[in-house]
């Protein structure tokens, strides 16, 4: 696949290494220096190059949006036209001193950017895991159990490109329905943080579900 990265810190950085590693073609952008990019991009040791936000958006299969609440609308309006697009979106609606979320219960970060994007494709991914955890999930990715990633989102072929990204980076991806369920998924995430970086052990912190069969 061809993965353009909107937003290439602490999230696209890792994920777009990752990706690149996977065997994608990745696109680095939206950094505030080119040098970062270019050094991204050739760490990555793939097929990556850097690009500015259109270069990325163009002919992507997928875009990753990983980019600050405050900074949503400013790499979409550099991305140009992403109608028909599938961006799959770990930016969570914080507030500036990301202390609390600005939109929840009511409705999410990732229906938010669904409506300042109706023609793209929304998935919501990757934001329920701090980034730390990436580069370790992907070299135990040969391990039988391997940690959950909820996602969710409207459109059925978006989401299955969502789960190979997902499995691509080493977790096994648990499909919570609908874009409507990051109300819950983002708040989730608060938990995450607070016990990757408030906790004891570091933050490299995953998670997995298990189902139980019923009792015999
Ligand atoms: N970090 C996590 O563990 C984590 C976990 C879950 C969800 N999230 C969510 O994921 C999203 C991305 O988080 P992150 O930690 O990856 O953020 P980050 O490290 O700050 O990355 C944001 C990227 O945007 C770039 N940027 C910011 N302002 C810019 C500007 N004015 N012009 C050009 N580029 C600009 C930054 O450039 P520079 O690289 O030059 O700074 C950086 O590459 C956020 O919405 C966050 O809430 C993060």
């Amino acid at each position: 696949m061809r993965v353009g990265i909107l937003g290439s810190g602490l999230m696209g950085g890792k994920l777009g290494t990752i990706w690149a590693r996977a065997g994608h073609d990745v696109v680095f952008s939206y950094a505030h220096s080119e040098q970062k990019l270019n050094r991204l991009a050739r760490e990555a040791k793939g097929n990556a190059t850097a690009g500015t936000p259109s270069e990325a958006a163009r002919d992507a299969d997928a875009l990753l949006l990983a980019v600050h609440w405050s900074r949503v609308d400013d790499v979409l309006k550099q991305a140009g036209n992403v109608s028909g697009k599938t961006i799959v979106s770990c930016s969570l609606p914080m507030n500036s001193d990301d202390s609390d979320l600005v939109i929840a219960h009511t409705s999410s970060g990732a229906e938010a950017l669904a409506r300042k994007v109706p023609k793209a494709r929304v998935v919501s991914a990757f934001g329920t895991v701090p980034s730390e955890v990436f580069f370790g999930v992907f070299a135990a990715r040969r391990r039988k159990r391997r940690p959950s990633l909820v996602y969710c989102g409207d459109d059925t072929r978006s989401k299955r490109i969502a789960a190979e990204l997902i499995r691509d980076v080493g977790f096994d991806p648990v499909d919570a329905g609908p874009l409507r369920i990051a109300r819950y998924t983002e708040p989730f995430t608060l938990l995450i943080a607070r016990l990757a970086y408030e906790g004891e052990e570091g933050p490299e912190l995953a998670y997995r579900f298990e189902r139980f069969g019923k009792p015999a």
